[in-house]
């Protein structure tokens, strides 16, 4: 990678990081794929994560987010059921996420898994999101 390469990719992350910085809150909606979140997203986050920037490191190795904490709504939907008793495979999406959002310092992370909509009439699937949507705690 030449230096005006990679200036312009911090530049692609500090307009990213910016627009978090701006937001009252975030809305994610993503798919499950293959057992996690798709990697369009974790492009999203790896410019989002940043040491030095969005995030510190203290002598002992733990990192300290440096955004202020913010509410981040993440809808999954997923063919199959990862989460509950009825849970068919392993949830990656749930913890991966909340360690990424955690190490910027946001952590007030609210998920809507809407599940199995490879198996589920979309009138099921509406009663259930409606259900997720009142379960939530909004602003
Ligand atoms: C490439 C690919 C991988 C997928 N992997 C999973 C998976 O690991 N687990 C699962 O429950 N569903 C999986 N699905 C199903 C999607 O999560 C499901 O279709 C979901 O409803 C996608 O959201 P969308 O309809 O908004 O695109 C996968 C779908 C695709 C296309």
């Amino acid at each position: 990678m030449t230096s005006h390469e990679a200036a312009q990719a911090t530049r692609i992350s500090e307009a990213l990081i910016l627009e978090v910085e701006a937001a009252d809150l975030l809305v994610i909606g993503t798919p499950m794929n293959n057992f996690t979140v798709p990697s369009v997203l974790k492009a999203w986050i790896d410019q989002i994560l940043r040491m030095g920037r969005t995030m510190g490191v203290t002598p002992t190795g733990d990192k300290v987010g440096l955004l202020r904490d913010k509410p981040v709504y993440v809808g999954v939907a997923s063919g199959g059921v990862f989460t509950g008793d009825r849970a068919r495979q392993p949830d990656f999406p749930t913890p991966y996420l909340k360690a990424a959002f955690a190490c910027v310092g946001l952590t007030s992370l609210h998920f809507l898994p809407l599940q199995a909509t490879a198996f589920l009439q979309l009138e099921q699937l509406n009663e259930n999101l409606h259900g997720l949507i009142a379960a939530t705690p909004w602003p």
